[in-house]
């Protein structure tokens, strides 16, 4: 059975070396999610940041793949990623779990519309970049963080402070989704069309107010960016 679709033109861009200059290390199933949420920015001038560059062949896959005018961003802590810099293609050398660093790249090429991290996978690299970058994301935008079965893993992967893993962090923020419609003494509130409602809107956090969704596959985690407006129930 095929991990993803032989169809898929980006599949063929990994499976197909010859159509590459350098080494893309990913998991095969990952292809289909990419075609999934990446799909429809092919051909589109959007920005996407990737963190962790390794070989610099995904760079040059997702440039193929998103087109001429997508603007390509790697980031990675080794320098000799800096190799890896082509037209319309650059390389940030620094430490995704730094903030200062993220926000300093943020400033200097905009916010992005597409991320995928795929860095060095601990707990609190995921996090903290997630943290300091998906908040600046346009309405559309989608951050994808891949290799997520490094949760399980422990040791060196299970460096955040408090114990989280990057997954019990998703899982939370699945709870953030619902914040207005797990309020079952908002539940008339809500059954009132939205113009017609009296008093303060119910007080929800930002990430619940801009997130459309979370999907989880197996070792990737995918957060969809879009405003939200307090829920409507009817019977009609
Ligand atoms: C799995 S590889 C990236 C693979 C590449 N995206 C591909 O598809 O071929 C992970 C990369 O993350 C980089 N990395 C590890 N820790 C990092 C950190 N703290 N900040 C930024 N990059 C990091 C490593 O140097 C390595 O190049």
């Amino acid at each position: 059975m095929q991990q993803s679709d032989i169809n898929s033109q980006l599949y063929q861009i990994f499976l197909d070396p010859s159509r590459r200059t350098r080494q893309v290390h990913k998991w095969h199933h990952y292809f289909d999610v990419y075609e999934r949420h990446f799909g429809g920015f092919r051909g589109r001038p959007v920005r996407m940041l990737e963190i962790g560059v390794y070989k610099g062949g995904s760079l040059e896959m997702w440039r193929k793949y998103l087109g001429p005018e997508a603007q390509i961003i790697g980031l990675d802590i080794d320098p000799a990623c800096e190799a890896y810099v082509t037209d319309g293609t650059r390389v940030f050398i620094g430490d995704q779990a730094d903030p200062a660093f993220l926000r300093r790249i943020l400033a200097e090429v905009g916010t992005p519309d597409l991320v995928l991290d795929d860095g060095g996978h601990t707990a609190n690299q995921q996090i903290v970049s997630f943290e300091t970058v998906y908040p600046t994301m346009p309405e559309h935008g989608i951050y994808m963080v891949e290799d997520t079965h490094t949760a399980f893993w422990g040791g060196d992967f299970a460096d955040r402070y408090d114990g989280q893993s990057f997954l019990d962090f998703a899982f939370d923020r699945c709870r953030s989704l619902q914040e207005w419609t797990m309020r079952r003494n908002a539940f008339d509130r809500y059954g009132t069309p939205p113009d017609q409602r009296v008093g303060h809107p119910t007080p929800v956090s930002e990430f619940c107010r801009t997130t459309k969704s979370i999907s989880f596959y197996d070792s990737i985690v995918v957060f969809e960016c879009g405003q939200r407006a307090e829920p409507w129930h009817e019977v009609r």
